[in-house]
C-alpha cells in the first residue's frame, strides 16, 4: 500500500495528494482513500474502489477545495476485500482518529476483542481499524497525545507504517514506522509524508526517512521524530538526489510493451563504464566496499521475478567464479534456521528494493553476521540504503507491474558480478575476453530479437484460448521457463507452469494433450540435444510445441508446430535473449484476451507487507 499526505500554512487542496497516490500506485491499487480537514473546513473523506489512476474530476470534485492537513492511501488488500468500507482512511467510533496504514497489525484479533469489550463496535474488516480504536480509546486514559500515541505503538504488533491525523488539531499529522518504509518531505511552510521518497521529487529535495521504532509530530513548520518511549531523536533532513519516474509511454499502447522494447537501452545502460576490456574483467563501484572480502558462499535473496533471476545467477557464480551459490525464497529463508558463516556474501536482490519478504530476510542474515550487497533497480529504495553497498541494475523506472527490463538486467548485473570474482579464482584471460564481448553484443542482439514482436503476435492469436501453458527448459533456461511461466499468468491470467525439460516424464507429461501449448526454450547449443528429445517426448503425446532457438540449428524445424529463432549467443548469454519472446508471448495473449497489462488484477509492483 501507499501512503501519501501534507500538512500546511499555505491552505492546498487534497488533489494533491491525489497526484502522490497516483505516483504511489505501484504499491497496490484496489481501491483509495483521501482524508481533507482544517481550522476552517469539516472533514472530507472520500474512499473509492478501483485505480486512483482511473478518477476522473468528478470522482475528486469533493477534494478540490483548500485544506490544512490531508492524508491518502492506495491499497493492496491483505485484511478484508477491496470494498469502500475497507478502503483507507479508517475513522474512530467517535470521529477523533482518521488513519492510514501500510502494514499488518498481527495482533488486531485480541486487540478488537478487547476493543469490542469496552464498547467499540468495528465497521471494516481490516486489521487498520483497531488503530483508530486503539488511539480514541487511549486519548480517553492518558494525559497527553503523545502519551496515548506511545502506548497505542508499542500495543501494536506487527509491522505498520502510519499517517494519522487527530480531528481536534487539523494542523498537525503524525506518522509512524515499523517495518515499512515512510518518509518526511520537508518544505517551505508545507511537509509532505510518503511511503517513497521519489515521489516527492516534485516538491523538495530534503528528506527525513524515519526509522523503525520512530515517530514523528509533523507541522507545517517541520517535524518533530521521537522513539516509542518518546525519547526525542532529534532527525534532520538529509538533501536527496530523488529520481521522479518520467511516465513517458511515446507511442506505445502498454509500459509493459515499451519496457521489453526498453531492453537493449537498458542493457546498455547497465554495461556503461562497467566492461574493463584491459584487465578482462569488470568495474563494479559498489564493490570497492567489500574491499578484500572474497566469499566462500553465496546466498542469493529475493522473491518472484527477482527469485527467477537469481536462479540464473546461481549457475553463474558456480559456472564461472566455482562460488558455491543457494537461492532462496527471502519469506522462506528468514524462518529457517539458515546457516549463515561470516564468509557468507547475501546478495539481495529487488527491483524495487522495497519489497518486504526480501527486506526482512536481507536484516535476518545481517544479524546472522553476513555480509550484505543489494542488487537493486529502485535507487535510494530501503534495501538498497540498508544494504550499505550494492549494484544498481539501471534498468530505469519500471511501471509495468510484470516485470521485464529489470529481469534481463538482473541477469547481465549478476554475470558481470560473476566474472567479477570468476578473475579473482582462476578464471583466464580468454575466457574473461570472450564474456566481455558476448556482453558488449548483447544489446544489438536483443534489438534483432526485437524484431520478433508481430510473429509472436501471430502465434499468440493461435492460443488466445488456451486455458493452460507449460513451459520448459534445462540448465539457465529453466529458470527462463519459470519466468516465462510466471509473466503469462500475472498477466493473461492463463494457468502456466514451467519445469526442467527432463523433469516433465516425471509426472507433468501426464498433462499432455493436444490441447496443451509447451514453451521450450532450446537456445544453449551444449543440451540442444537433450532438449530435443525431451520435445520427442512431448510430440509423440500430441502437445503443441512452441521452441525458441537460435537462428542457426533446425533441429526442431519438423518437431514443433512454431519456431521462434532468436540471433546466436555463447550459451551463457542466450538466455537472456530467449527471455524476449516469452515477453511478447506474455504480453500479446494478455492483450488478446483483454486483460489489464499494466496493472494486472490482484497484484503490485511492489509488496510491502510480508
Ligand atoms: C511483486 C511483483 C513481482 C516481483 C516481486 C518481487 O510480487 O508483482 O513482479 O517480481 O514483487 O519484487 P522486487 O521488487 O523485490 O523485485
Amino acid at each position: 500500500c501507499g501512503i501519501f499526505g501534507f500538512v500546511t500554512e499555505h491552505k492546498e487542496s487534497a488533489t494533491l495528494v491525489v497526484e502522490g497516490l497516483r505516483r504511489l500506485e505501484y504499491r497496490g491499487y484496489d481501491s483509495w482513500g483521501i482524508a481533507a480537514l482544517g481550522d476552517q473546513s469539516p472533514l472530507r473523506l472520500v474512499r473509492q474502489t478501483g485505480k486512483i489512476g482511473r478518477t476522473t474530476a468528478k470522482d475528486l470534485e469533493e477534494l478540490v477545495d483548500p485544506a490544512d492537513v490531508a492524508i491518502g492511501h492506495t491499497r493492496w488488500a491483505t485484511h478484508g476485500q477491496a470494498t469502500v468500507a475497507n478502503a483507507h482512511p479508517h475513522r474512530s467510533q467517535h470521529g477523533r482518529i482518521v488513519v492510514v496504514h501500510n502494514g499488518i497489525i498481527e495482533n488486531h484479533r485480541d486487540l478488537k476483542a478487547r476493543l469490542e469489550a469496552e464498547g467499540y463496535t468495528f465497521q471494516t474488516e481490516t486489521d487498520t481499524e483497531v488503530i483508530a480504536h486503539l488511539l480514541e480509546w487511549e486519548l480517553g486514559r492518558t494525559k497527553t497525545f503523545h502519551d496515548a500515541l506511545t502506548r497505542t505503538l508499542t500495543t501494536l504488533r506487527g509491522t505498520f507504517a502510519l499517517a494519522l491525523v487527530d480531528v481536534e488539531h487539523p494542523d498537525r499529522v503524525y506518522a509512524a514506522r515499523l517495518g515499512s518504509p515512510l518518509v518526511i518531505g520537508v518544505g517551505d511552510g508545507t511537509q509532505l509524508i510518503s511511503s517513497d521518497a521519489n515521489t516527492l521529487a516534485p516538491y523538495t529535495k530534503r528528506i527525513i526517512f524515519l526509522d523503525d521504532g520512530e515517530w514523528a509530530e509533523v507541522t507545517p513548520q517541520g517535524a518533530t521524530t521521537y522513539d516509542f518511549d518518546m525519547a526525542a531523536t532529534e532527525k534532520i533532513a538529509e538533501v536527496v538526489d530523488l529520481e521522479l519516474a518520467a511516465s513517458d509511454l511515446g507511442d506505445y499502447p502498454h509500459y509493459m510493451l515499451k519496457e521489453i522494447y526498453d531492453q537493449p537501452q537498458a542493457v546498455r545502460n547497465a554495461l556503461g563504464g562497467r566492461l574493463l576490456p584491459s584487465e578482462a574483467t569488470v568495474r563494479l563501484a559498489g564493490l570497492t566496499e567489500l574491499g578484500g572480502f572474497h566469499p566462500s558462499r553465496i546466498k542469493i535473496l529475493a522473491c518472484g521475478t527477482s527469485w527467477h533471476a537469481g536462479l540464473v545467477g546461481k549457475t553463474y557464480f558456480e559456472e564461472l567464479a566455482r562460488i558455491p551459490t543457494e537461492v532462496e525464497y527471502a519469506s522462506e529463508f528468514r524462518y529457517r534456521n539458515a546457516v549463515i558463516e561470516p564468509d557468507t556474501l547475501v546478495i539481495a536482490m529487488s527491483q524495487s528494493g522495497e519489497t518486504a519478504d526480501t527486506l526482512a530476510g536481507l536484516r535476518e542474515s545481517k544479524r546472522r553476521g553476513a555480509t550484505p550487497l543489494g542488487l537493486v533497480n529502485v535507487v535510494g529504495s530501503t534495501i538498497a540504503r540498508e544494504c550499505g553497498r550494492g549494484i544498481y541494475l539501471r534498468a530505469g523506472v519500471e511501471f509495468g507491474v510484470a516485470a521485464t527490463k529489470s529481469f534481463t538486467n538482473q541477469l547481465v548485473t549478476l554475470l558481470m558480478l560473476s566474472i567479477h570474482f570468476g578473475r579473482q579464482r582462476g578464471m583466464s584471460i580468454r575466457q574473461g575476453l570472450e564474456l566481455l564481448n558476448a556482453l558488449e553484443e548483447l544489446p544489438t542482439l536483443m534489438e534483432r530479437t526485437l524484431e520478433l514482436d508481430s510473429k509472436i503476435h501471430a502465434i499468440s492469436e493461435e492460443f488466445a484460448d488456451a486455458d493452460n501453458f507449460l513451459y520448459i527448459g534445462r540448465a539457465l533456461e529453466y529458470p527462463i521457463a519459470l519466468e516465462g511461466a510466471l509473466k503469462l499468468k500475472e498477466v493473461s491470467y492463463i494457468h502456466a507452469e514451467g519445469l526442467p525439460a527432463a523433469e516433465l516424464k516425471h509426472g507433468p507429461i501426464a498433462l499432455i494433450t493436444p490441447e496443451m501449448p509447451i514453451v521450450v526454450t532450446a537456445t544453449q547449443s551444449f543440451i540442444r540435444e537433450k532438449v530435443a528429445s525431451n520435445v520427442q517426448e512431448i510430440r509423440a503425446r500430441g502437445g503443441r510445441i512452441i521452441v525458441i532457438v537460435s537462428e542457426e540449428n533446425h533441429e526442431f524445424d519438423r518437431l514443433a508446430d512454431h519456431v521462434i529463432a532468436i540471433p546466436t549467443a555463447d550459451d551463457l548469454i542466450s538466455p537472456i535473449l530467449a527471455t524476449v519472446p516469452t515477453q511478447f508471448l506474455a504480453y500479446h495473449l494478455a492483450v488478446l484476451r483483454g486483460c489489464d497489462v499494466d496493472q494486472p488484477r490482484n497484484l503490485a509492483k511492489s509488496v510491502t507487507v510480508e
